[in-house]
């Protein structure tokens, strides 16, 4: 087996270069190769540790987690560099990342290229930095930078970095050459172990920890970060050392971090289409039609990734209003410093209005975001195919309407397909990509590589209604539902469902998204067959009265003037009774517990009918869909996950008990769940045969 590590003299340096494709994830291989070089110092004065290809180790390597540990560790790897009798330099380019950073840590002084960064990700991994980044990194920046890392996960550039003290010198040109001629100028060893512990800081402990309570709310490792990084203060390197590691296993044998392990690869298979050997065509020019806050969100989100695009409305007024919308949202985000002035004013100048569908001429791909009405998007599509290229690729922002009956009705549908973008567009990643029956595979593989072009997280559905997302949070939403006829307050359905770890309950959320919404969307439905009529009885009366949601100032709640804080309605209360009696139910008192089974579960069900249909192509995907799109919480790994960590069996059981209810006929167990719960197998792992 060839080794990952290779090393070389230039004079009086040892360099010794990993080159471990495709990141330089720090594998056994990696570790017990640095570990062996590092025997062979012989005369050389000073080492330099570079790595070969894209990037510098993006972590310790993810795929062993879970399995049984192998020697060297990754800590015993960073000690050999601390014990090297020489100076370690770290050439350092692309990213260094977690377990890659603390390597950087174990050397005795830092070269960064100008254009790298270094960072502390593993939060979003369910952990924290357990190879010594707790106690060294504070030694070198003090406390706050180094909890600052420790709890947003977010990297930072190499000038930031030097301003911490975690880079000794930023090299413009070839960062090896740099880190060589740096190695010579070094006579001596400097490290970061035998730095003063740095001193406490309780302001940037107060900061942080109320960071991590409200921004990452229900999640265990920035806190244990939090709790790590303040024992560099008191305790010596090495009991420091030893706390971390307790607090780290802690983390990483637990629930937490086995969902969000789960989802960091799930987004990177969601990329990936079985059969798929289509190459995607090139898009340089993108055209959106509607000026709306969907379509302005869209042209936003090609244009901050370097891609022009061409919008048109046929309102002028709308589409004047909606430029003045995009320049004034890239005008604040300049202004919190977000951007500096000319990348705001770049991005502003990609994109271009267009007096007529003839704009779109020389766009490779047209994204209609128009209202949402099957009509309307039809008309759209008669003039896209009438104004675009013949191999132009035309999507769909549809939430809910059939992508084969759009794509029918124009000449050529292999060029159709659905890209349903999230709001606000610019912000949220998810995109749900539609392949409609005669979708051709260079038109999926095109809005995969497109999706990844934007930064998004794509995912492709198979066609139906409300595709993956909006089809099963129909269920979670008839059960909130039911469950406040039946006797839940819409504050304690909201409540619980907070505290499940949704970002906002369903009652609240139906209030922000506009009750008018579902109202509209439920009359081309048919009522007790595709919905159950009860479970919006309440809304269809607020609606009826002008209370629409937020937007009106009253929803299911009410809302102050320029408010958005929800606040509950004694009127609603009664209409609610009053309505319950009306359909001769007994209400009673509903706890947190059963409000959860009841939404989760109807998510769950719903999300294993599909994949057992084949409209998403495995169980990950739908994890992918509701983590990045619906705001499941992460650290519970996404709804499929969520099941598989309750037991299968069990949640079939309860399934059943539903099925056996009132509402028995919502409740039919998913065949693919009743399969899988039998076999012993899970949902999250599922994929189409
Ligand atoms: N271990 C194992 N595999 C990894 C990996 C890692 N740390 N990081 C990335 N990969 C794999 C991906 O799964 C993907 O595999 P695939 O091609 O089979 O799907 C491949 O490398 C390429 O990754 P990306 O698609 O993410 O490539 P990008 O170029 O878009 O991004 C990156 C590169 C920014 C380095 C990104 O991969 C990344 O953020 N990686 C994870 C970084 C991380 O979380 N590091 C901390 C690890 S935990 C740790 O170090 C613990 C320590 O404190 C003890």
């Amino acid at each position: 087996m060839t080794t990952p590590v290779s090393s070389r003299r230039e004079g009086d340096i040892l360099i010794i270069t990993v080159d471990n494709p495709p990141v330089n994830a720090l594998s056994h291989a990696v570790r017990s190769g640095v570990c062996d070089a590092l025997k062979d110092v012989g005369d050389a004065k000073a080492v330099v540790l570079n790595c070969a290809g894209r990037t510098w180790f993006a972590g310790a390597d993810i795929t062993e987690f879970g399995k049984p540990p192998m020697s060297p560790s990754l800590p015993d790897m960073i000690a050999a560099l601390e014990d090297c009798p020489v100076p370690v330099i770290a050439a350092i380019h692309g990213t260094a990342l977690g377990g890659g950073m603390e390597t950087a840590l174990g050397c005795d002084f830092r070269v960064f290229n100008a254009k790298a960064k270094c960072g502390f990700p593993e939060v979003d991994l369910g952990i924290f930095p357990g190879a010594g980044g707790t106690q060294r990194t504070p030694r070198l920046s003090g406390l706050g930078p180094a909890m600052e890392m420790c709890v947003t996960g977010k990297p930072i550039g190499a000038t930031e970095a030097a301003k911490f003290g975690l880079a000794d010198s930023i090299a413009t040109e070839d960062v090896l050459a740099s880190a060589i001629e740096f190695a010579k100028s070094i006579h001596e060893k400097r490290r970061v172990r035998d730095l003063p512990n740095p001193e406490a800081d309780e302001k940037a402990s107060e900061t942080w920890r109320k960071f991590a309570a409200t921004r990452r709310r229900g999640e265990a490792a920035p806190l244990k970060a939090i709790e790590a990084v303040e024992a560099s203060v008191t305790l010596d390197i090495d009991p420091g050392l030893e706390k971390e590691r307790d607090l780290f296993m802690g983390l990483i044998t637990g629930q937490q971090s086995a969902a969000m392990r789960h989802l960091f690869f799930a987004e990177r298979m969601a990329a990936k289409v079985d059969g798929l050997d289509a190459s995607p065509q090139k898009v340089t020019q993108v055209g959106v039609v509607g000026a709306g806050t969907m379509g302005g969100g869209i042209a936003m989100a090609f244009a901050n990734a370097g891609v022009p695009v061409t919008i048109f409305d046929a309102n002028v007024e709308a589409l004047k209003s909606g430029l003045a919308r995009i320049a004034k949202l890239y005008a604040d985000s300049a202004a919190k410093g977000r951007m500096s002035e000319a990348e705001r004013d770049a991005r502003i100048a990609r994109i271009s209005p267009a007096g007529g569908y003839d704009g779109f001429a020389g766009c490779d791909l047209v994204i209609e975001a128009v209202f949402e009405r099957m009509d309307v998007k039809k008309a759209v599509f008669a003039e896209l195919e009438k104004a675009c290229r013949a191999d132009a690729i035309l999507a769909t922002n549809t939430s809910y309407l059939d992508v084969d009956a759009i794509a029918a009705s124009i000449g050529d549908p292999s060029r159709v397909l659905g890209m349903h973008f999230f709001s606000p567009a610019n912000v949220m990643r998810l995109l749900e990509i539609v392949r409609g029956a005669k979708t051709s595979g260079e038109a999926l593989a095109t809005a995969l590589a497109v999706s990844k072009a934007i930064k998004k997280v794509g995912v492709v559905s198979g066609v139906c209604h409300g595709f993956i997302g909006n089809r099963m949070l129909k269920g979670y939403g008839r059960e909130a539902g039911l469950l406040m006829m039946e006797g839940a307050a819409p504050e304690a359905i909201d409540q619980a469902l907070y505290d499940f770890g949704m970002p906002m309950g369903p009652m609240a959320m139906g209030d922000m998204a506009g009750l008018d919404i579902g109202y509209d969307n439920r009359k081309s439905l048919v009522a007790g067959e595709d919905y159950e009529p009860l479970a919006s009885a309440l809304q269809d009366r607020l609606v009826e009265m002008g209370r629409k949601g937020q937007k009106t100032g009253a929803g299911v709640y009410l809302y102050e003037r320029g408010s958005r804080t929800p606040v509950p309605d004694t009127q609603v209360t009664a209409m609610t009774e009053a309505l319950a009696k009306e359909h001769g139910i007994t209400r009673r008192e509903i706890g947190a517990d059963e409000i959860v089974e009841r939404c989760i579960l109807a998510l769950v069900n719903e999300g294993a009918m599909l994949l057992g249909e084949g409209i998403a192509q495995r169980g990950s995907d739908i994890d992918v869909v509701y983590a990045n799109g619906y705001g499941f919480p992460r650290w519970r790994g996404g709804p499929m996950f969520h099941a598989d960590s309750l037991g299968l069996e069990h949640v079939l059981q309860r399934v059943r008990a539903y099925a056996a209810g009132p509402h028995g006929k919502w409740w039919t167990p998913a065949p693919l769940l009743a399969q899988l719960a039998s076999e012993g197998g899970r949902l999250s792992a599922w994929s189409k045969p």
